[in-house]
């Protein structure tokens, strides 16, 4: 199947060449068409360039892209997807001036998540997943990363990494797995940190591993929760058994998390909301890539990432949903473009590539998508007729997409 698109205003995120990520001065750059082709081949990008060049092409469907644009889909590298239930009634709370750490120590929070998680079976699992699945596709992502971290359970953790399973065979888009077993330490061992770091180490991480239904390890490291200690234990089991770290560090406190991701060369830290000097420097010149949450800043009301700071210090971003019943019920990554670019002052360009080839490489995907580069995934988004790009972020809280494109299929949810 051949699908042509033609006459579109402008083709953006246009790598001829493929690169890793975009870092410092070169995220103000995104790369673009004007009045571009753009054709699609079994589902994969096999020519672009400007109308004026294009080639005597045969489609079985050409499509008039006339007033479009057309950039890749959102490559949302940190989600917590599959859980149960919701926590309403923890928003309310949270109105009425208890803080998320309060809530959390009450019992709420993770916790509650994850009683609700251990009470609900694979199948409803699966099926509430699903919903928030077809709903971010609509919202234009490509390409997604999920974690366990609500069962916390030897059971449990692997029934949340069975759905992520399922959803993998059931749909076309690029899905990443993390094992999050380190997402909070359950009542059971609340007097026992040592007895639970020795259920993740000893046996949840060689059966999640054994079993290959992780690509990632993750571990929240934060104060009340896992120190710096506890989460280089992790990773050192978890790195023993091929799982490359992807870490919770610095949401509320600067422990020395950044530092503890690089030496086990994570391939992302995430969330970074408060960020000393240090934690700049420390990132300087190694492969990790920081990942900011918008959303969990603006629902939970902490700090923005220091996104214009870390940028202007030569460092890469990516820009992630974090979508989770907790900090980020939300999934909608045009939002969080929106967000990253009135609250942390990135332009456009730079949180259009923060959003797709940057988020890409924080899932290790940027061989597969993230640009409009031939031979990667046809997974893109139409937008609706827009006089600039730059009206993406501005219309926050709507989104500006007319159709999505996954594997040059268009998807309708
Ligand atoms: O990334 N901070 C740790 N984990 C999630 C929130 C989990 C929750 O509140 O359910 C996060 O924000
Ligand atoms: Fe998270």
């Amino acid at each position: 199947m051949r699908i042509l698109f033609q006459n579109i205003k402008a083709l953006l995120q246009v790598r001829e060449e493929p690169i890793d990520f975009v870092s410092g001065k070169d995220m103000c750059h995104l790369p673009t068409i004007k009045n571009a082709y753009l054709l699609i081949e079994e589902g994969v990008i096999s020519d672009f360039g400007k109308m004026e060049d294009s080639p005597e092409i045969k489609a079985d469907k050409t499509i008039d892209a006339k007033g479009k644009m057309i950039l890749p889909a959102w490559c949302d590298s940190h989600t917590h997807l599959v859980y149960a239930g919701n926590r309403e009634s923890e928003f309310v709370d949270k109105i009425n001036g208890v803080s998320y750490q309060e809530i959390a120590s009450k019992g709420g929070g993770i916790l509650n998540s994850a009683k609700k998680l251990q009470q609900t079976s694979e199948e409803d699992l699966y099926q509430q997943t699903k919903i928030r699945l077809e709903e971010i596709i609509a919202m234009g992502t490509g390409a997604i990363e999920i974690k366990s971290g609500y069962g916390l359970t030897v059971e449990s953790e692997l029934k949340m990494l069975s759905v992520i399973k399922r959803l993998k065979e059931n749909y076309d888009l690029p899905i990443k797995a993390t094992f999050l077993g380190a997402h909070a330490v359950p009542d059971e061992y609340k007097n026992n940190k040592e007895g639970y770091l020795e259920l993740i180490i000893r046996e949840m991480i060689p059966l999640v591993a054994e079993a290959k239904l992780a690509d990632f390890i993750d571990v929240f490291c934060e104060e009340g929760y896992f120190s710096v200690e506890d989460t280089e234990r992790i990773l050192e089991a978890g790195k023993q058994h091929g799982l490359i770290p992807k870490i919770h560090v610095n949401q509320f406190n600067s422990i020395g998390g950044i530092q503890a991701g690089v030496k086990y060369q994570a391939l992302s830290v995430d969330h970074l909301e408060e960020m000393r000097t240090e934690d700049i420097e420390a990132l300087k010149g190694t492969q990790t890539m920081p990942v900011a949450l918008p959303g969990c800043s603006f629902f939970l009301g902490i700090p923005y990432t220091p996104g214009r700071k870390m940028i202007d210090a030569g460092l890469p971003l990516a820009l992630a949903s974090d979508y989770n019943p907790g900090s980020s019920p939300s999934g909608n990554m045009n939002f969080m473009v929106s967000t990253a670019c009135i609250k942390m002052k990135l332009t456009p360009e730079e949180a259009i590539n923060a959003a797709t080839i940057n988020g890409a490489y924080a899932m290790g995907l940027q061989n597969e998508i993230g640009s409009i580069t031939a031979g990667k995934k046809a997974n893109f988004i139409l937008t609706k007729p827009i006089n600039s790009y730059q009206f993406i972020p501005y219309s926050y809280g709507a989104n500006q997409i007319q159709q999505v494109y996954i594997s040059g299929k268009n998807l309708k949810y």
